[in-house]
């Protein structure tokens, strides 16, 4: 009934690191090579929940779209874009934040993380997961391809969608939510593993990033925590820091973390440790250069987001002209 298409949004707050690549942007790139239609958006109004500087925001997005472009998103065969330049996720989330509860979104996990630093808490923060719902309904996504974080949040927009449905007609499908099954699906900080890798953590050195220099990710795979036991082995739940080297390593090399454990039975996690940050090194040295690349052409990179933008804009506004006449604006 429904066309497919695949809607999935990424915030500029930083540089994107390995938990977003191989969590989310691997993925993005092997739907567009199946052919099928993609939309992704730079969330930039995701962006300014949480204090930022201006400056660095315009500076992200562009370094943004050249990592994305870097890691294989062909602005040819994806709708790239930038959500603020699409005024209906704006207009179409305060309609569904009518259709949810304070004590729903208050319960969320990211919601009460991210709150539980700040003093004052931006009501922007709370509507995070009902703007996120807009981006994905607006474009009637029939798959969302997210990291395991992501999950409560798709939660949110599959009973938004019901509800609307239901109160006003049928208008949005339910989107399938597409989750890395194998040992991707969560990539740890790696100075505190019990946590996940995230652009927004202000210890850089707990995360890799698609950018850093060779002796930058040496330093960090150098100083990532283990535990006392010095054997190579993968017990995510007991041993979440060298789990978290093997996962990256699996990811990067294509064999399963066990295979990887038998491999270096002989090395000990230090040892082991350099053997990582090499295969790390290669993955992303022609990566890192392509980024400097891209993002000494600005000009590229704008018209890049304005033909996104132009594509984006024929369904976002098909999508909201329906949701004004059902809801009787
Ligand atoms: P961040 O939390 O790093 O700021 P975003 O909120 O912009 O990242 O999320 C972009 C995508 O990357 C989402 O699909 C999210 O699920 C995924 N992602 C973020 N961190 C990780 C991680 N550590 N492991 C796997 N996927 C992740
Ligand atoms: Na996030």
């Amino acid at each position: 009934k429904w066309k497919e298409r695949v809607f999935s949004g990424i915030q500029p707050t930083g540089t994107l690191h390995l938990g977003n690549y191989f969590g989310a942007v691997s993925k993005w790139v092997q739907l567009q090579n199946e052919n099928k239609e993609v939309v992704f958006s730079i969330v930039d109004m995701h962006s300014i929940t949480l204090p930022y500087n201006t400056k660095d925001l315009e500076k992200n997005v562009y370094l943004m779209a050249a990592s994305l472009i870097a890691c294989g998103i062909d602005p040819q065969r994806s709708t790239l874009f930038l959500q603020s330049q699409v005024p209906e996720h704006t207009q179409l989330s305060w309609v569904l934040g009518c259709l949810t509860t304070m004590p729903r979104l208050g319960q969320l996990p990211q919601f009460k993380e991210k709150s539980s630093t700040l003093k004052d808490v931006p009501l922007g923060l709370y509507l995070y997961p009902v703007l996120q719902a807009a981006d994905i309904l607006l474009y009637k996504a029939t798959k969302v391809p997210v990291g395991e974080d992501q999950i409560q949040h798709l939660q949110l927009a599959h009973s938004l969608a019901r509800t609307f449905n239901k109160r006003f007609g049928e208008t949005f499908p339910v989107p399938e939510v597409l989750i890395q099954k194998d040992c991707s699906s969560r990539i740890r900080n790696l100075r505190d593993p019990m946590k996940k890798m995230s652009k927004s953590h202000p210890d850089a050195r707990g995360r890799i990033e698609i950018t850093d220099e060779p002796d930058v990710i040496v330093e960090k795979v150098k100083k990532a925590v283990t535990d006392c036991k010095s054997e190579v082995t993968y017990d995510p739940e007991n041993r979440p820091g060298v789990s978290t080297l093997l996962t990256m390593h699996s990811l990067i090399c294509g064999l399963l973390p066990e295979e990887i454990c038998e491999e270096n039975m002989l090395l000990d996690t230090g040892r082991y440790k350099s053997i990582v940050a090499e295969a790390l090194v290669e993955k992303l040295t022609p990566i890192r250069q392509e980024i400097l690349k891209l993002i000494d052409s600005p000009e590229y990179l704008s018209k890049v987001l304005q033909e996104g933008q132009q594509r984006a804009n024929l369904i976002a506004i098909d999508t909201w002209q329906e949701v004004a006449s059902k809801i009787g604006t």
